[in-house]
């Protein structure tokens, strides 16, 4: 039965009471890992394949995307305040939808952490390759700066970033929170100084035409307007579930998380609104289009030789071409040595983004491990670096494949398929909560939910649908997978299956200890 299967939730919070973390974040220091988990690919780099998408109409699009986060955090924040564990959508799933819609939430998720550290080496690597070029002079050669998909062989930056990412992972770096501080300085730093500069030269003209490939595209697919733009740039906004999983280590957790998640959410909506229109306003953001004028859609090699043919004819590269879009903004307008900044800014910060996503996606592997679904040997912790290695290196590969041979784009939009699913999930979860268990405690209580779940339901589903075909045809593919892993191996080892409800006292947080074998009934 598909709702079968349910964790009980008091085993849930009993294993939150004992566990052996100690509660060190405050509201300040929670908004400020939303706000590092948040800024990174998103704006420094998809600003141009929104631009690319939807033309200046992007603004609405990062409106949009930022509102349909809006009312998922809100859902999350009432879960992760009564749920404070880890593993955040799998586990308020567990609980609630039972076992085989919680491993397809924690599949998906695999899907959106993997995915999107792939998507965040490729847009570190069209910086780093920027940087080389405009501050050294060393030009790398195109066909070791992109995958086929423009035309190239590999991304070698990109491949290389995310292995190094993989080892420091592996031999147990986490970033300390006065790491992730003055990265998030040096990032807002950076966003501040490009909005300064551009917003007093932004030009009324370069606002027109707002919706050149309108709201939706006529070719059906092509994830291209306004929608499109949004479906896409809700990368931007991705992450800030962190903040939820960092729950177990949060001082006050009913209080602080909620502060938390909409804190980090509302100043990011903020600056990507603005850095957004002084990028249109200062060099215009208007879509290339192919030799008969045709809508070309982002990573793909008629948009790449449609650019190098601008390019090559003297004329400025369009915001849609460039590959470090603020920087080039920034050069554009005759602030060169500012642009070099930016780019540095994006070469130092965007490794933690690389690194946050993969240590989230191994803490799920880990939790769903923890509860039997997945092979508890891959969640093995080394004897020296206390970490789990295995899985951190087979994630590791999967990654630095992604990020070697696909385009930042279309990576983020399949990214986005995965999130866009767990936040479905959250959302029904916490309506379903309120029916089956209106007395629980719910420190905090997401105001009007009879409209805001429901808005985050269609909002979910609407941009699931405005993805490219691509994008929307990957989650059902990997979810048949997905379910195929379940029946053959998590179905029968499933502690919760096999009647075992843990409560992790001393483990709460690394992997259990082998259990011992139980008769199958
Ligand atoms: N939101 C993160 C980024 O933009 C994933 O890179």
């Amino acid at each position: 039965m598909i709702f079968g299967r349910i964790k009980p939730l008091d085993a849930i919070l009993r294993t939150a009471e004992k566990k052996a973390l100690t509660r060190t974040l405050g509201a300040v220091q929670l908004t400020m890992l939303g706000v590092g988990a948040v800024i990174g690919t998103g704006i420094f780099v998809l600003t141009s394949e929104a631009a690319q998408k939807a033309g200046p109409g992007m603004l609405w699009s990062f409106v949009i995307a930022g509102f349909v986060c809006a009312v998922a955090a809100l859902c999350y924040s009432e879960l992760a305040s009564m749920v404070p564990v880890s593993g955040s959508a799998y586990t308020y799933t567990y609980a609630v939808m039972g076992e085989l819609l919680a491993w397809m939430v924690g599949w998906a998720l695999i899907l959106e952490y993997a995915v999107a550290a792939s998507a965040v080496s490729v847009g570190w690597s069209g910086y780093f390759t920027g940087l080389l070029d405009s501050s050294l002079g060393i030009h790398l050669p195109p066909a070791l700066v992109a995958g086929p998909y423009a035309g190239g062989i590999v991304n070698l930056p990109a491949l290389i970033i995310s292995l190094l990412v993989t080892g420091l992972l592996m031999i147990g770096t986490t970033e300390s929170a006065r790491v992730n501080a003055v990265l998030v300085f040096i990032k807002v730093t950076a966003l501040t100084m490009f909005i300064a500069i551009t917003i007093p030269m932004m030009k009324g003209a370069n606002f027109e035409p707002f919706t050149p490939n309108g709201w939706m595209s006529d070719a059906g697919g092509s994830g291209l307007g306004v929608f499109g733009a949004a479906a896409s740039i809700f990368f931007a906004y991705v992450g800030f579930d962190a903040v939820s999983t960092a729950a177990e280590e949060t001082k006050n957790p009913q209080r602080n998380v909620p502060i938390g998640l909409i804190g980090s959410l509302g100043i990011c909506t903020v600056f990507y609104l603005l850095v957004a229109s002084g990028a249109i306003g200062a060099i215009g953001a208007q879509p290339v289009t192919g030799p008969l004028g045709e809508a070309l859609s982002p990573g793909t090699k008629a948009l790449t030789d449609q650019c190098q043919a601008i390019i090559a004819s003297g004329t400025v590269e369009p915001l849609a071409c460039s590959k470090e879009a603020l920087a080039h903004v920034l050069k554009t307008i005759g602030w060169p040595v500012l642009g070099n900044a930016v780019g540095l800014a994006a070469f130092l910060a965007l490794p933690s983004v690389i690194l946050m996503m993969m240590f989230g996606q191994t803490r799920i592997f880990f939790v769903m491990a923890r509860d039997g679904l997945l092979p508890e040997k891959l969640a093995t912790i080394h004897p020296k670096w206390h970490t789990p290695h295995i899985v951190t290196a087979i994630t590791g590969v999967f990654v630095a494949i992604g990020a070697a041979f696909l385009p930042v784009g279309k990576l983020a939009d399949v990214s986005n398929s995965g999130t866009l699913f767990a936040f479905l999930m959250v959302s029904i979860s916490v309506m379903i909560l309120r029916r089956t268990d209106p007395n629980r405690a719910r420190p905090f209580r997401a105001p009007a939910l009879g409209i805001i779940a429901p808005l985050a339901i269609i909002g979910t589903l609407g941009l699931y649908f405005s993805l490219p075909f691509e994008a929307i045809m990957v989650l059902p593919i990997w979810g048949g997978i997905g379910l195929v892993v379940y029946y053959l191996y998590g179905y029968r080892k499933s502690h919760v299956g096999r009647g075992i409800i843990d409560v992790h006292e001393e483990d709460a947080d690394s992997p259990p200890m082998p259990v011992p074998p139980v008769p199958e009934l």
